[in-house]
């Protein structure tokens, strides 16, 4: 199934258990600050954890995500009144209605092809006000983070909010000269249930993260390479991207 974490309850429930509350989320919501009360958009907000934490934090959030499976389980969490959540893609959003758009855990990286990203960024461009953030996760392929996503690296235990323990490995089935690197996630029920979750995510350099925000009419405010704000190159070996339009 392709990106059964998101679309699959199932698997739902175990990126949930698998994705606490983190210092990605942190950084993000600190960003997110500098703008008080601002009207943010989260999208590919998933099952919701940061969008519930901006709008505690007294944001007016809107999660956007197309898997209806994770939006499903986002609106049942405690807070999830205060959010406007939206099973959709950036073409739902109206003009000029977001101070901040964020797109976290390397929801960026999903948009492999070259014109599903600049179709995104446009839309994201049309729905921010003028002078408003983008602020984003996307990962360095210098840092080849791809390398440890083996079936020995890769194995967790991740314990389900009933008690169950579900065995998890990830493998790397293509790495593609222009970026996309595709992988499998196996996941082994107690029960002896195996699921298969593939992806393909895209790797750009940190040249063609710049080139495509200025083509799409973005400035980039900061680029940051780890969740403590260390330049780029170092850190998490992340490109952790703040622009404005
Ligand atoms: C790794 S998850 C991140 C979820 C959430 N932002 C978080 O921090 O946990 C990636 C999310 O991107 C969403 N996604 C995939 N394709 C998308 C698209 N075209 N537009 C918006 N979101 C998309 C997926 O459904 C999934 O929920």
């Amino acid at each position: 199934m392709r990106h059964g974490e998101f679309r699959d309850r199932r698997l739902v429930t175990v990126y949930d258990a698998e994705c606490p509350w983190s210092r990605d989320d942190d950084f993000f919501l600190s960003i997110v600050d500098e703008t008080p009360a601002a009207r943010v958009l989260d999208l590919g907000c998933g099952t919701g954890r940061l969008a519930l934490g901006m709008a505690a934090a007294g944001h007016t959030v809107t999660g956007v995500d197309p898997a209806r499976a994770s939006v499903e389980a986002a609106r049942t969490k405690p807070g999830a009144e205060r959010v406007t959540w939206i099973e959709g893609t950036s073409a739902v959003l109206r003009d000029a209605s977001f101070d901040v758009a964020v797109m976290t855990s390397h929801v960026a990286q999903f948009f492999v092809g070259d014109d599903e990203w600049r179709s995104t960024l446009a839309d994201l461009k049309r729905g921010l006000v003028p002078g408003g953030r983008l602020v984003f996760d996307t990962r360095d392929p210098q840092a080849r983070g791809w390398e440890r996503w083996n079936p020995v690296d890769s194995q967790r235990r991740i314990t389900l909010p009933d008690g169950r323990v579900v065995a998890a490995w990830t493998d790397v089935t293509a790495v593609q000269d222009g970026g996309a690197v595709s992988f499998a996630h196996h996941y082994t029920f107690p029960n002896g249930e195996k699921l298969l979750s593939t992806a393909t995510l895209r790797f750009r350099t940190e040249d063609q993260v710049r080139s495509s925000l200025q083509d799409a009419g973005f400035s980039i405010e900061r680029m940051y390479g780890g969740w403590q704000r260390e330049p780029v190159g170092r850190g998490d070996g992340e490109f952790l991207v703040i622009a404005h339009g």
